[in-house]
């Protein structure tokens, strides 16, 4: 029988969100219901709050999280009922031309759940990036659920986005490689968790720049050889400085604006790499002297969810965490009930956390 919940809903562009009931039906065939503990504020949240993905309004926010699973439906084999499971949005097809090709981070046929949520008045809602899970119970497809060794959830939710976005960025997308130099712009909680998976994959020199102090201060513990803020000097000219006039390895955009993409892209060296993991809007236009692309070489990428794979690296990066060696509490500013992701949102635009994680 479907159940109602409470759950965070942006009902129109730029409106405050407000904590709604949720009808969320059973799990049907190869779906999972799962129980939310905790799901973190990611900058994605506003940007779908702002309009800046899509118009497919009324949105069912959150996205970053970690529960457990509470039922399932038919043919379910991955989880069972009471799976500690860190929720992803990349539950590969198993069978498009990417996956076929033994690429399945590119897959063009992630599942999610097939029957939708709804407010109350029957009202669909779209789950952000199909999950949906600042609520108490959401209903996702079993792939979607990754099964992990059991950890405080407040950290491990947050392998479900935006910390696995910036690790990956760094380590699946960038191939930083023990000795490279990098540069991360914007010490978010995805640029701090690229200067995480950096120091992870043996990089020697961590460049981070942000244009906000605390993001630094915060960058440094997290494995950031230099800081460079972007208000007080040219960070182009100071990555550069740093990295023997010539620009570093890997250079990461964690912002995904066209002035820090070009900061980034400036500050690189010589047949190095860029990988774009901050979201740009619709709106946004890069206009470049194009012989710069031609003469510098190397190589320009983004990275959806850091080229995850969540099968093989949420486990993975739970297990380093638990040994010590993957300081994911450092992201959690904060825990927060479902009713303050509106003052979260306030704190993240004025850069006053890394994460703001609500617990139910
Ligand atoms: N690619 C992915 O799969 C993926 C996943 C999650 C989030 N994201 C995106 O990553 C971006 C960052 O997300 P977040 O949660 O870390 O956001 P955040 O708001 O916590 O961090 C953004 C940081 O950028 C800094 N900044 C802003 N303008 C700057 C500038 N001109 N120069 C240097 N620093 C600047 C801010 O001070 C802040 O520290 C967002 O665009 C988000 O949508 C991408
Ligand atoms: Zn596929
Ligand atoms: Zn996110």
């Amino acid at each position: 029988m479907a159940q109602q919940v409470r759950g965070v809903v942006a009902r129109s562009k730029g409106e405050p969100v407000s904590v709604e009931t949720i009808v969320v039906p059973d799990p049907g065939p190869g779906e999972a219901l799962v129980k939310v503990q905790t799901c973190g504020v990611c900058h994605t949240d506003l940007h779908y709050r702002e309009g800046g993905i899509n118009d497919e309004f009324p949105f069912l926010l959150g996205h970053e999280a970690a529960g457990t699973v509470e039922s399932v439906g038919e043919g379910v084999t991955e989880v069972e009922p009471g799976d500690f499971v860190i929720l992803n949005w990349r539950a590969v097809c198993g069978q498009c031309r990417a996956c076929a090709r033994g690429r399945p981070w590119y897959c063009f046929d992630t599942h999610n759940a097939a029957a939708p949520m709804t407010l109350a008045d029957g009202t669909e809602l779209s789950p952000a990036l199909g999950i949906g899970a600042f609520a108490e119970k959401t209903l996702v497809a079993a792939g979607q659920c990754t099964k992990v060794r059991s950890v405080r959830p407040e950290a491990a939710g947050l392998l479900g986005c935006g910390i696995m976005a910036g690790i990956g960025a760094a380590i699946n997308t960038g191939n930083v490689g023990r000795g490279d130099s990098v540069a991360v712009i914007g010490c978010g909680g995805v640029g701090n968790a690229a200067v995480l998976g950096a120091r992870l994959a043996g990089a020697s020199k961590i460049i981070a720049v942000d244009i906000d102090d605390r993001k630094l201060t915060q960058a440094g513990k997290l494995g950031a050889t230099h800081t460079v803020n972007g208000n007080n000097e040219d960070a182009v000219e100071a990555v550069r400085k740093l990295t023997g006039g010539f620009g570093a390895d890997v250079a990461i955009d964690a912002v995904g604006r066209p002035e820090t993409w070009q900061q980034a892209f400036y500050a690189r060296d010589h047949a190095g790499t860029v990988v774009l993991v901050g979201v740009p809007t619709p709106d946004m236009r890069l206009d470049m002297p194009m012989i710069d692309f031609f003469s510098r070489g190397g190589s320009l990428k983004s990275s959806w969810y850091g080229d995850c794979l969540p099968s093989r690296d949420f486990p993975m990066l739970v297990e380093l965490y638990r040994q010590g060696r993957l300081d994911l509490d450092s992201f959690v500013s904060e825990t927060i009930a479902l009713d303050e992701v509106e003052a979260a949102f306030d704190k993240m635009h004025h850069g006053d956390v890394l994460r703001s994680v609500v617990v139910l």
